[in-house]
Order: structure tokens, then sequence, then C-alpha cells
């Protein structure tokens, strides 16, 4: 394992003022969001759209890395360059989405394990070979009656660290999510007690297999309540109870986390970062974005509407939550730059 090179890119990806992009939507997902803006799903209108949103102009000063699908790995700009040529040109790391999807869990109905292990090793080598330098690996907790169950934990816990030390071995970063779903009617503090759970789980099954902690990135979910609970907390709760749950339970020689944003509103998922970054508490690690839907909701929406004044403004949307999520990394965000 080079520690080195692990170390600088996780590093790189969590540089003051800086964020990931989450471009990684299987080809199901992404064909799903084109389908749902009324754009017909295609190898080529999902290519066309990202490439479309990689060349925002000086994105870069707010975005370290883009993690890419594997189809999205292998495709061009419009230009012809390839999009890991044009990412590597403006100093924007390529990251790849190596999981294979959450699917049912045996015995234990509305739970999913996360697969794609077998050929992994391989899978990443040629990855690395084609220019990514870090991964990623999503795992999917539902709070529920039961639910999330003691296998769903240790299953998924077990994949994501045996994930990570594949990648560290290939020279990739891993980026380790254990993502706990906002679906439900739970309140904020159930969604604590359960990130706290997957959170132990996860790096105490790191530790177990190798992995080097400093060069590793997490993504994890913020603490809030369910969307069906009448009792939500605040934007100022949500960024205490998710600083001291990482706080107790996230490695402190970790050097970053970036967060994911889950079906959280673009304002919200900025705002709780802001909040979390303003805090008069030394974080021990960088604290930071991987948004896929709070980056690119408003750009999918109005690059759907065709033609080049509309691939102009998505650009320019995208530009501006980078930029918003940008100054969030250092508590410098307030609502009124969202005029
Ligand atoms: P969201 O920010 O839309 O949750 O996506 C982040 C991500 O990459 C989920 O795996």
């Amino acid at each position: 394992m080079d520690e080195g090179l692990l170390e600088q890119t996780a590093n790189q990806l969590v540089a003051p003022g800086k964020g990931i992009l989450a471009a990684d939507e299987s080809n199901g997902t992404m064909s799903k969001r084109l389908a749902a803006v009324g754009v017909e799903p295609s190898a080529e209108t999902r290519r066309s759209y990202r490439a479309n949103l990689l060349s925002t102009d000086d994105y870069q000063s707010a975005v370290s890395g883009v993690i890419l699908f594997d189809e999205t790995i292998r495709q061009d700009m419009d230009d012809g360059s390839s999009i890991v040529e044009s990412l590597n040109a403006i100093g924007i790391h390529p990251g790849i989405k190596v999981d294979t999807g959450a699917k049912e869990l045996a015995n234990h109905p509305g739970e999913k394990i996360t697969e794609g292990l077998d050929g992994l090793r391989e899978r990443c080598s040629e990855y690395f070979a084609m220019g990514a330098r870090f991964a990623k690996w999503r795992a999917v907790i539902r709070i529920g009656e039961g639910m999330p169950s003691k296998a769903c934990i240790s299953t998924n816990a077990h994949a994501l660290a045996r994930y990570s030390a594949i990648c560290q071995e290939q020279g990739l970063v891993p980026i380790i999510e254990p993502e706990v779903l906002m679906d439900g009617d739970h309140d904020a503090q159930r969604c604590y007690d359960v990130t706290a759970e997957i959170l132990d789980a996860t790096f105490a099954a790191c530790t177990e297999q190798g992995v080097h902690i400093p060069g590793a990135l997490l993504k994890p979910n913020m603490v809030m309540a369910g969307l069906d609970c009448s009792n939500q907390a605040t934007r100022e709760e949500v960024a205490k109870l998710t600083v001291d749950c990482l706080t107790n339970h996230v490695p402190h020689d970790l050097p970053g986390i970036v967060f994911l944003s889950g079906g959280q509103s673009d304002e919200d998922a900025t705002a709780h970062l802001n909040l979390m970054n303003k805090m008069d508490v030394n974080h021990p690690w960088q604290l930071s974005y991987s948004y896929g839907r709070a980056l690119q909701a408003h750009a999918l929406k109005t690059w759907a509407q065709g033609g080049p004044e509309s691939a102009a403004e998505s650009q320019e949307m995208f530009a501006h939550r980078a930029k918003m999520n940008s100054l969030a990394r250092s508590g410098d965000w307030s609502p009124d730059l969202e005029a």
C-alpha cells in the first residue's frame, strides 16, 4: 500500500474551499432522473448532460474531485477529449463508483446489502490505470420497525471495510459511505443512534481489515429526523447533533468527512454544512461535501429544456451551488447570497 499517495490524494480531495461532485449515478438512476425531466435516457443523453456540466467555467475552484460511473469514465467530452483527461487538465481528481448496487439482504425484508466485492481488485487496478484516484461504495441503512437488523449492520460494515482495503492496495482512496436513509418517521435521536451504530461497526471492521484511516474519507448522512417525522430538528440542531455524533464515533486521524445530501433541499444541505464549519469547535477532520442532487438537481432540470441557452444556464446553476457550498466549507455562506 502506498500510504503517501493515499494520504496526499485524500488531503487534496478535502482541500480548503473544495468538495466533491457526485456524478456517479448508475445508468438506472441517471436514466430515471433524465426521464423525470422529459429527456429520453440513453448513453448519449447521459454523456451529453454530464459533458455540459463538466464544461462549466472555473468550477475547479470549488470542486476537487468528481465521482464517475463505469460508463462515464469511458466517455468523452464534446470536443473529443476523454472525460478523465478533461478533469486532469484542470486539477480535478477523477473518482469511480465501484459497488454494483444495494441488493435485497436475504432473510431481512426491506433491508439491503451492497454488492461488488467479486473481481473488485481487478476493476480497481483497471480504474487506477485509467486515471481514477479515489473510489466510492455506498451502503444503505433503513430505519424502521426492527430495522436496522444486526445482520444489516454487520454485513454492510464488513463489505465497506473489505472494499476499502482493496481500494487502498490498488492506490485508490476509498470513500466509505454508510448512508442512513431519511425515509421514515423516526426522530433525530433515533437517526443519531443508528448512525453511531453503523459508524462504530464500520470503523471496527476497517481496523480488522487493516484499512489505513489517514488515506480514507467518510461520506455519512447528517443526523436528522426522518422525512415523515412531525418533529423536525432545526438547522442548528442538525449541525450540532451531526458534529457530536461524528466526534464520538469517527477516528480523529481520518482526514475528512464529505457529506451526502440524501434528498435534503439544496439550501438545507449548504446551510447545515455552513453551520458545522462555523461552530466554535476545533474539528479534527475537514468537513466537506460530496453532493449529488444538492449540486445538480436544478442544473439537470434546466439542461433538459434543450438548446445552447439552457445548457449555459444549467452551468450557471451548477456553478452557483458549487460556490455556495465552497463558502460553507469555511462558514462564510449566508442565505442572502442565494438571491
Ligand atoms: P446525494 O447527494 O444526492 O445523496 O448523492 C450523493 C451520493 O453519491 C450518494 O451515493
